[in-house]
């Protein structure tokens, strides 16, 4: 079973505000998760709303927050447990093993679900230390900072590799229609997709998806 994902990359309250309600209102995401994406301007050339901003707009989803910063554990997890995320995903490149395990082990021992997200560019075999401590792999589909950017083809292969190594695997940026078929063949088993999703009619937008994983 595929789980679709729609993703909040907001530079503004207003831009989070405005997508977190379409979300909400959407007939398709009645239940599931929401992807809110989390920069410092450091670990990638972009800065996201603070994470404080997400209480000021309630949603009836499971909250999953992609860290795309440097060092996560400090302010950031400690930031995020405090919000009541569900999820939190860090970056295999953000900060050396040690840093990656001690940052983990404090998101578990508050009972929060944990990812490593893995640039297209990384080999995947730097995901393996960590295998053990974490519930998802997130392997991106184009380099994290943006959304709207081209769908990298090389994931289609990451996907499946990735797959081959960890049960639970999540594909995000680049996600849509097109590509959503061959992503749930090569193994995926959640896709995040923001722009595809958010730009348009949200439930057509979806459906759409749904009817390109379908299809014979
Ligand atoms: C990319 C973010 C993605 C992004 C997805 O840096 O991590 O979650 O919001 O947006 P699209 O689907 O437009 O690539
Ligand atoms: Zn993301």
């Amino acid at each position: 079973m595929i789980q679709i994902i729609p993703a909040i990359l907001a530079n503004t309250p207003q831009d989070y505000k405005r997508d977190i309600e379409k979300i909400n209102n959407s007939a398709s995401f009645k239940k599931g998760w929401v992807h809110i994406d989390f920069m410092d301007n450091k670990f990638v050339p972009n800065k996201s709303v603070d994470p404080s901003v997400i209480k000021l707009y309630p949603t009836h989803l499971k909250k999953e927050a992609h860290l795309m910063v440097e060092h996560p554990s400090y302010p950031w997890a400690g930031d995020l447990v405090g919000l009541g995320f569900d999820r939190v995903i860090i970056h295999v490149e953000s900060g050396d093993d040690k840093h990656l395990e001690d940052c983990l082990a404090y998101l578990e021992d508050h009972n929060i679900e944990t990812g490593l997200a893995i640039n297209p560019q990384t080999p995947l075999d730097k995901l393996k230390p960590h295998l053990d401590n974490i519930d998802l792999i997130l392997i991106m589909g184009v380099i994290p900072g943006f959304q709207s950017q081209p769908f990298q083809e090389s994931t289609f292969a990451r996907v499946k590799r990735a797959s081959s190594m960890f049960n639970m695997v999540s594909v995000d940026g680049g996600v849509k229609d097109i590509n959503a078929k061959q992503l749930a063949l090569s193994g995926a088993r959640i896709l995040v997709s923001g722009s595809f999703i958010l730009n348009g009619n949200i439930d057509e937008n979806v459906e759409k998806i749904w009817e390109s994983i379908k299809s014979p």
